[in-house]
This record gives structure tokens, C-alpha cells and sequence, in this order.
């Protein structure tokens, strides 16, 4: 059995001072909660919230991380500076990052293999666009962008990752895929995985979907059997709304 994994994902959101009170809110919470909960905030905020998360249940996330180990790259950061600044996950790929800042399925490949050998489990992000769901490319991406992120790894390292189902239209737009939408994009991943690199890692990589998943929609969307959990951004900004998605069971 998976364990389920529910990630906040604030985007360009909140200080440092605002992420202490935001993370010490939550706790109480989410303290109860069945399934893995994690908060991946702005680089200024890691500290703030892994400070603020000590003793508790909830893992500090980051947002991107470079590939390169050290050296002239300004403004990036890597897998062993977030590592030792106590981040567990990092998202690559996230679709506003290859929309605005070019990012392609080679390089969520690199930083995807960074992250893990630097420690740090990725949370990678495929998805397709309206467009390429209308002109009927969605399993074809789906399977091309789950491939690509994942060269290099052995099946044994595919098993203890997080992949995030993130239809772009579905981001930030309050248009939820259905159900058996949702469930649908996840299974065509797991079916790539599993064709790739067997059953054990198609069976144990946890699968998230993200796209408007909100405390109203999360019920239906976790009952659906490929479904591991989920990224939140827009409704994982408010600590009630983010703590009513990660205790979706009650
Ligand atoms: P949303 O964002 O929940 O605001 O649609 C999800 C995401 O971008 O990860």
C-alpha cells in the first residue's frame, strides 16, 4: 500500500516572518493526518519553516533546485544547500517553470537527478496543456515527459519517487480534471513506469494529481484507485483550507 502525500506548493507566496505563524497554525491541525503532509515554500522561507515544523509531522519542501553541484550559476540553488537547510522534497518541473523559465524535460531530468542523489526526494511534475489534450496528444506527452524525467534512474530509485499528475489547464484556474480524468492521467503514468521499469516501481512511486484540488473536491478526487495524493497551491495558502485537503479521510 501507498502511503498518500499531500503537498502545499506556495508558488511566489508569503515571507519568512509570514511562514513561522503559518507553519506553527498548521500544526495542530494537521497533526492527526494519515498521510505524509508537506509545505514547499520559497527558498527565503526554508529556514522559517523547517525551524517552525521541528517535532511536528509536517516535511519542508523546496520549489526547484539546480543540477550542478556548486559553482557560477546566480540565483540558483543546489540539492546539497537545500539538503543541509533541512528541505526533504524539492518540486522539478513544475509547469509554470518550463511556461516562464524555459525549463525542458531534459533539465527536469538533470535537477530530478541531482535532487535524489543529493538526498532529497523530487516531487516531478508532467502535464499537459488544453491544447494538447484537445488534439488528443495527452498520452503520448504524459508517457514522453515521464520518460525523460526519469533517465538515469534504476527501478529500485523510480520506486521512491513522487511524480505529480498536473494538467495545465487545471492549474490555478479553478477547472478541476474529474475524477476519472485525474485518475486517468495518473494511471497513463504508472502504465509508463511499469512498462519501463517493472512492476515494483510502477507499484511502489507514489502519484500525486494537482490542479485546483481543493477541501471540496479532494474526497472524490482520493478515492480514485491510482490517486496517491495531491499538490496544492492556490488552496494550500490558507492553514484551515490546506489542513481540511490533508485530513480529506474525515
Ligand atoms: P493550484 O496549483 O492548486 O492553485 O491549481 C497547483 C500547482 O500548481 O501545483
Amino acid at each position: 500500500m501507498r502511503k498518500a502525500i499531500i503537498a502545499g506548493n506556495w508558488k511566489m507566496n508569503k515571507t519568512p516572518s509570514e511562514t513561522g505563524a503559518f507553519v506553527e497554525s498548521l500544526k495542530p491541525l494537521v497533526k492527526d493526518a494519515k498521510c505524509d503532509v508537506v509545505v514547499c515554500v520559497p527558498a527565503v522561507c526554508i529556514a522559517e519553516a523547517v525551524k517552525a515544523s521541528e517535532g511536528s509531522n509536517i516535511k519542508v519542501g523546496a520549489q526547484n533546485v539546480h543540477f550542478a553541484a556548486s559553482g557560477a550559476y546566480t540565483g540558483e540553488v543546489s540539492a546539497a544547500m537545500l539538503k543541509d537547510a533541512g528541505v526533504e522534497y524539492v518540486i522539478v518541473g513544475h509547469s509554470e517553470r518550463r511556461q516562464y523559465f524555459g525549463e525542458t524535460d531534459e533539465t527536469v531530468n538533470l535537477r530530478a537527478r541531482a535532487a535524489f542523489e543529493g538526498g532529497l526526494t523530487p516531487i516531478i511534475c508532467v502535464g499537459e496543456t488544453k491544447e494538447q489534450r484537445e488534439k488528443g496528444y495527452t498520452e503520448t506527452l504524459l508517457k514522453y515527459q515521464t520518460i525523460t524525467a526519469l533517465t538515469g534512474f534504476s527501478a529500485e530509485e523510480v520506486a521512491k519517487l513522487v511524480i505529480a499528475y498536473e494538467p495545465v489547464w487545471a492549474i490555478g484556474t479553478g477547472l478541476t480534471a474529474s475524477d476519472e480524468q485525474a485518475n486517468e492521467g495518473v494511471k497513463i503514468i504508472r502504465d509508463a513506469i511499469r512498462a519501463s521499469f517493472g512492476d515494483n516501481a510502477a507499484d511502489s512511486v507514489r502519484i500525486q494529481y494537482g490542479g485546483s484540488m481543493n477541501p471540496s473536491n479532494v474526497k472524490g478526487l482520493m478515492a480514485q484507485s491510482e490517486i496517491d495524493g495531491g499538490l496544492i497551491g492556490g488552496a494550500s495558502l490558507k492553514a484551515e483550507d490546506f489542513s481540511k485537503v490533508v485530513n480529506y479521510g474525515e
